[in-house]
């Protein structure tokens, strides 16, 4: 019998823990004609505002050792375009769909995460944590104070389920993910990207003309795994764990360390069908190992004592 890879977060069912980050797989469209869609447990739309934004001006892509620096800066076509023709394209894909949402004010996050109240989104992804934006995202994200505030103001807009992405750019993860559990989020994601750096040795210019910018791929993975197994053992609500995933077994070893799901993100740019790899990866392990439903991996690392 086939092993059993569904999993339910905050009451959303999700036919397998393998979920395309934001950001890395837009909306969707560009990737159907290299698999079905309904093959993956879910998508993370990209990061979206109440207003349309154009992002920042390029360069605002640098690659780096096993890994990516982006600059993006939220581009996005707003959430009304988003609800009229992102989710009506999405809606027969048979996949759990979450709205990133983020804003440059409590007020604007609050505003698009009302608007999507009577959609088919499954769940919101509240992102308090892009490194690339003047006002709004990682500002939230890096005092208890400021995730407890905005967490606290769409936890009241909506009844959807909400799951909150962390910055990893902070001296204490688990105190955050505390604020926001207490502020009745769902669940929580994370690593959202490392602020990080790389000079033009020619030009002496940075080569991100933000100067800065956030740093994904396999390269953080290992910082990744550790956030996620400190803030799953802190917070009592699901964890989605995600940062330079980019096989199978290194989804297992998330799994392990406490997600019950995983994203995967800048793995999508040199193997875009890294989902489906992992997908399939993980039902051989299943398979192979006797692990006949994926909660029996969830949280059971076994670490040193003493
Ligand atoms: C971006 O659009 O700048 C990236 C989004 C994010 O890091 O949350």
């Amino acid at each position: 019998m086939k092993p059993n890879l569904g999993v339910d977060i905050a009451g959303v069912h999700f036919k397998n823990p393998v979920i395309p980050a934001s950001g890395v797989y837009g909306f969707g469209k560009e990737y159907e004609s290299l698999y079905p869609i309904s093959r993956l447990g879910g998508i993370s739309c990209k990061g979206t505002t109440l207003y349309p934004r154009e992002g920042n001006p390029p360069p605002r892509i640098a690659e780096t050792p096993s890994g990516v620096l982006n600059s993006i800066g939220l581009q996005n076509p707003g959430i009304d375009y988003f609800i009229e023709h992102e989710l009506s394209y999405l809606k027969d894909k048979d996949t759990a769909i979450i709205a990133n949402i983020a804003g440059s004010t409590v007020e604007e996050t609050v505003e698009a995460v009302r608007r999507l109240e009577n959609t088919i989104v499954d769940m919101i992804e509240l992102n308090i944590s892009c490194p690339n934006v003047k006002e709004g995202g990682v500002a939230f994200g890096v005092s208890c104070d400021g995730a407890a505030g905005i967490t606290r103001a769409v936890r009241r807009a909506t009844t959807k389920p909400l799951m909150v992405k962390l910055s990893p750019n902070v001296t204490d993860i688990t105190s955050i993910a505390k604020s926001v559990e207490a502020e009745g989020a769902d669940a929580i994601s994370l690593i959202n990207t490392l602020l990080g750096m790389r000079i033009d040795i020619n030009t002496r210019r940075p080569i991100l003309r933000n100067n800065v910018g956030g740093l994904s791929g396999p390269a953080v993975f290992p910082i990744a795994l550790r956030m996620v197994w400190q803030v799953a053992n802190a917070v009592k609500i699901p964890v989605v764990g995600m940062g330079g995933i980019a096989t199978w077994d290194d989804a297992v070893e998330m799994m392990m360390a406490g997600a019950s799901a995983v994203q995967v993100g800048a793995i999508l740019f040199s193997n875009p069908l890294a989902p489906i790899e992992i997908i399939d990866g993980i039902e051989k392990y299943m398979i192979d190992n006797d692990i006949k439903t994926i909660d029996k991996i969830v949280g059971t690392v076994k670490p040193w004592r003493g």
